[in-house]
């Protein structure tokens, strides 16, 4: 059995992540491949309750590396009860978020160890990286819109905000630029236009899809 690729989708909140990710299954379902569809953090019942633990607001700080370690743990499960078996069985696994969001908003955003992290990847998914990734690039004010988080952050508090998602505009502006620093240093990433109309995204990322299926088969 041939082993499945592993696509990603990254991206601030409100890139268009969900959105483009309907666009790949849709294509990839009409070449006839077998997709899995699942997301970070989660993607098992266990990984679930730690993404609720990661995007719930607490009334403590969270340290940044206790928020990374609870994101690894979650990660572990899912590379170990999903992902790989996926992949090993020939499925594609397109995966809405994965190491990238920790190096972009862990690394970034929060200022965590660059090497810590790169050690934490390769404890918990040794050998494993995307095949592909679409890194969906918006302004950050553009991305907040979408969200309807208010367009100068003066809604931090909103009440359908995640943790994540009432960070200031800072945060998500160094979180942006670490996406981007990935996006030039990994040849697997693909930046698009995410400012763009959404037809206008997912007929860019279609486009690129074509060729990799092709060179697959
Ligand atoms: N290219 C686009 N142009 C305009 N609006 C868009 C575009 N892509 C997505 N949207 C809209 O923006 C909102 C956020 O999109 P989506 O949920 O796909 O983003 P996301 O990256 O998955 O965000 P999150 O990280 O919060 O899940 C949705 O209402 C969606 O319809
Ligand atoms: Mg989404």
């Amino acid at each position: 059995m041939k082993r499945g690729r592993f696509i990603t989708l990254e991206g601030l909140d409100g890139a268009g992540k969900s959105t483009s990710l309907e666009a790949v299954q849709g294509f990839l379902a009409n070449r006839g491949v077998d997709v899995l569809v699942t997301r970070e953090p989660g993607g098992t019942p266990l990984a679930e309750k730690v993404r609720g633990l990661l995007l719930d607001t607490q009334e403590e700080t969270v340290d940044p590396m206790a928020e990374t370690l609870l994101l690894f743990a979650a990660r572990a499960q899912h590379v170990g009860a999903v992902i790989e078996p996926a992949l090993a069985r020939g499925q594609w696994v397109v995966s809405d978020r994965f190491t990238d969001a920790t190096r972009a908003y862990q690394g970034g955003g929060r200022g965590v160890d660059g090497q810590a992290i790169e050690a934490l990847a390769c404890l918990v998914h040794p050998g494993l990286e995307p095949d592909l990734t679409f890194y969906l690039d918006v302004p950050v004010h553009q991305a907040r819109r979408r969200i309807g988080g208010g367009d100068l952050f003066e809604e931090r508090e909103a009440a359908h905000l995640d943790r994540f998602e009432r960070e200031r505009a800072s945060f998500h502006e160094r979180v942006r630029a670490a996406y981007r620093a990935i996006a030039r240093s990994a040849p697997r990433v693909r930046t698009i236009d995410a400012s763009l109309p959404e037809d206008e995204v997912a007929r860019r990322i279609v486009s690129m899809l074509g060729p990799f299926v092709e060179e697959y088969r």
